[in-house]
This record gives structure tokens, C-alpha cells and sequence, in this order.
């Protein structure tokens, strides 16, 4: 049983999907790992750090050569596989909406593509969920660099020279990414709002000491909605949605946005009209921006990786935010690939075996054709 691990190819990818720590945990297991030369060292990652956790390290064909699975962040080109033993699992991201001909690639070239970002969200799954552990570290990030933009302090200081008002953060779409906003804005000593369609949301900004800013004329999503997941909503929700934000983002210093509908573009929440009415010097982050429809994220005019100014008011977002994290980043999603595989390991076969729901719910290809559900029709 050889578990391969290759460096990450996509621009900006500075995550790896194994650390010595899970090296280690499959090499208990009785699996082989080989590590490509290099693949950690833009997480802060030696190759000795892999080597005494008891991996090989090789060139990219060497590790790939006889490998029964392929972990990755990015999945990697159905290309760079050849040599892997035939119907391999390569377990990793696929943007499957947004990447199909990678998907096709792979059932032609007979690879079993495992898909992470379709990990169900059931409560035994929730280790394994490479969304909630990147989101998590993203939200935090978030606040860090627009705190890093803005021209002023967070919280409040009583200075012999005079008082600092503490800024006010909103945070849009209270998802994983939006929590953990508020929680850093909040430590970072912040007047923190927050606002989602999700009701069930209200009482987690409240427990987490922010105020909760909702359309109350409109009804929103009861509950958590299918998977916790939101839905587009009606347009008579939308008006309102807007009304209540233009009036609250006039007041704000830093507005957080992060909401996200799998499947499609993100929804717009911030319009340049919008923009106009805040305060010069605010600062808006964009987590939605990588997900957007060319015109920007939730952010109308946001541009991935760059600081667009517009009426005053800066406007952050980056294609990969957990990358900007890529040591702590890293460490999750290859606990996440090891809580994986290892939930499913079968002793005597010495690999793991997927049950129906789980595997059925990841696995896009198999046998030369995509199987799963969500790519039908
Ligand atoms: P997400 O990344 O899909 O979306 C972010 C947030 O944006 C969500 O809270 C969503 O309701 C909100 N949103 C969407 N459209 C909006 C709009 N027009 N205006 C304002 N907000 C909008 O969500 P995420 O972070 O993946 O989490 C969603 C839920 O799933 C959470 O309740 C989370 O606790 C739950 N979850 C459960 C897991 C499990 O059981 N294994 C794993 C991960 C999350």
C-alpha cells in the first residue's frame, strides 16, 4: 500500500497535503509514503522533517510510480499520475463544478478521483471536512489583513494623548469563516455585527459576543437547510437584505463578506453604490472573491490578490486565503486526509474501504467513468 504526496503545482498553493505528523500515522497504519523533494517547504516543511517521520523522498515520477493513492491539495493533472497503479485514488480539491474536463481526465485515464470539498456534512465526517478546516483558518486570516489595510487601531485606546474609538466590524454570512471572524475581530477588541440568511445563526453571533443585524420583514432560511447550506434567496429577500445593510455598512470601519452557494457564483451583498455611502479609509474583506462571476464576489468590484480602492474605501480579497496560512493551513487538511482514509482502513486488506455514504457522496470516478450524482444531468 504506497501513499504518494506531491508538491502542489496551482499558483499561490503553498499548502502541502501531508505533514511529518500524518507521515508518520500512515507509516503506523503499515502504508509506504514517498514525498516529492520540496513539497513542504513552502508550509515551512523540510525534507528531512519527512524523512524522519519515515517517508521516501523522490522526484515526482519516483513517488508517483506504483502508488495505490495520491494525496493532494490541488488535485494534480491526470498527466502527472502516469505510472500510479491503475483505478489509484487521488484524494484532494477538484473544483468539480468549476473544473470538469480535469474531472472527465481523470475517468478516462481509469483514476478514482476523491473529491474533499464533497465530503457530506454528517457529524461523523466532521474531521475529515477540508471546508470547515480551511474556512476556519480563513476567517481568521480575514480580519488579520484587513486589520493590516486599515489605517487605524482596533480596539480602543485610552492614550495620554487622547482616546482611540474602537473600530466596528460587520461580518456578512456567519458560516464557518464568518464565526471565527467575529471571534478574531472580537479578540482583537472590535464592535463587532454580523448578519446571515440563516436564522439559526442568530444565536451563535450573539454567544460569541457580537450583534446580530437581520431582515426581520422578510422570512430568511429557517433552521440549517440542507447540509447547513443556504440557498439563493427570493428577490423580495434580497430588497431587503439590501436596504438593511446599506443603512448599517454607512456606519462601519471594516466589513468581513463570506457567503457562499455551492454550486454557483457567490451572491452579491456589497454594490458599488453601496461602497459609496461608507466612511473613507474603510476597508472591506472579500472571502467570497475567488467564487465570484468575473465582476467580483460578494463585493461588487473586487479583484483576487489585489487592493482596489473605490470611493475611499479599500477592497481586499485573495484567490487562496488558507494558503496565506499555509503551516497551520497544511497541518489541517493532511489531519483531514489521515482522519479520512484511516476512519476506513480495513486491517486485513491494509487499505482503507469506503462505505456507501461517505464514498459514494466523494468519489466522482471509477472504472473510466464519473459516477457521482451531482455531475449527472
Ligand atoms: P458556506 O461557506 O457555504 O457559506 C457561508 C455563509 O454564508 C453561510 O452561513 C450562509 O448561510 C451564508 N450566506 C449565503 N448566502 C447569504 C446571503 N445572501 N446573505 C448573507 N449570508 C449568506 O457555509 P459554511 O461555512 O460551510 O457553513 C454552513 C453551515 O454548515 C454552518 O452552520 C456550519 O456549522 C455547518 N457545517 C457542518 C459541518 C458538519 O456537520 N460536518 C461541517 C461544516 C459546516
Amino acid at each position: 500500500m504506497r501513499i504518494a504526496v506531491l508538491k502542489e503545482r496551482a499558483p499561490g498553493e503553498a499548502r502541502t497535503a501531508a505533514t511529518p505528523e500524518t507521515v508518520k500515522k500512515f507509516v503506523a497504519l503499515g502504508a509506504a509514503v514517498a514525498v516529492e523533494e520540496g513539497a513542504g517547504e513552502s508550509a515551512s516543511i523540510s525534507d528531512t522533517a519527512y524523512r524522519e517521520a519515515g517517508a521516501e523522498l523522490g522526484s515526482a515520477a519516483g513517488v508517483v510510480k506504483g502508488a495505490d493513492i495520491v494525496l493532494g491539495i490541488q488535485a494534480p493533472d491526470a498527466a502527472l499520475l502516469q505510472g500510479a497503479k491503475p483505478g489509484a485514488w487521488v484524494a484532494a480539491l477538484f473544483e468539480p463544478f468549476g473544473n470538469r474536463e480535469r474531472v472527465d481526465a481523470y475517468a478516462a485515464a481509469g483514476f478514482e478521483a476523491l473529491a474533499m470539498e464533497f465530503m457530506p456534512r454528517i457529524t461523523r465526517a466532521q474531521s475529515m471536512d477540508v471546508l470547515s478546516s480551511q474556512s476556519n483558518l480563513a476567517g481568521y486570516k480575514a480580519v488579520i489583513a484587513a486589520a493590516d489595510v486599515y489605517g487605524r487601531a482596533f480596539p480602543m485606546m485610552m492614550t495620554a494623548a487622547g482616546t482611540i474609538q474602537a473600530a466596528k466590524v460587520f461580518v456578512m454570512g456567519v458560516g464557518v469563516a464568518g464565526l471565527q471572524a467575529i471571534a478574531t475581530a472580537r479578540r482583537l477588541g472590535a464592535q463587532v455585527s454580523a448578519t446571515d440568511v440563516r436564522s439559526a445563526t442568530k444565536e451563535q453571533i450573539q454567544s460569541l459576543g457580537a450583534k446580530p443585524v437581520f431582515v426581520e420583514t422578510v422570512a430568511g432560511i429557517e433552521g440549517e437547510g440542507s447540509g447547513g447550506y443556504a440557498t439563493e434567496m427570493s428577490e423580495e429577500y434580497q430588497k431587503a437584505q439590501a436596504e438593511l445593510v446599506s443603512g448599517h455598512i454607512a456606519k462601519q470601519d471594516i466589513v468581513i463578506t463570506t457567503a457562499l452557494i455551492p454550486g454557483r457564483a457567490a451572491p452579491r451583498l456589497i454594490s458599488d453604490a453601496q461602497i459609496a455611502t461608507m466612511k473613507p479609509g474603510s476597508v472591506i474583506f472579500d472571502l467570497a472573491v475567488a467564487q465570484g462571476d468575473g465582476t467580483g464576489g460578494n463585493v461588487e468590484g473586487s479583484v483576487a490578490d489585489e487592493v482596489v480602492e473605490k470611493h475611499g474605501v479599500k477592497i481586499v480579497g485573495y484567490s487562496n486565503t488558507a494558503a496565506h496560512l499555509a503551516a497551520d493551513a497544511s497541518a489541517l487538511f493532511a489531519r483531514n486526509h489521515y482522519n479520512f482514509l484511516s476512519a476506513f482502513w480495513d486491517k486485513e486488506q491494509g487499505r482503507p474501504v469506503l462505505d456507501e455514504e461517505i464514498g459514494n457522496a466523494v468519489r466522482l470516478t471509477r472504472g473510466g467513468e464519473v459516477v457521482n450524482e451531482r455531475l449527472k444531468g
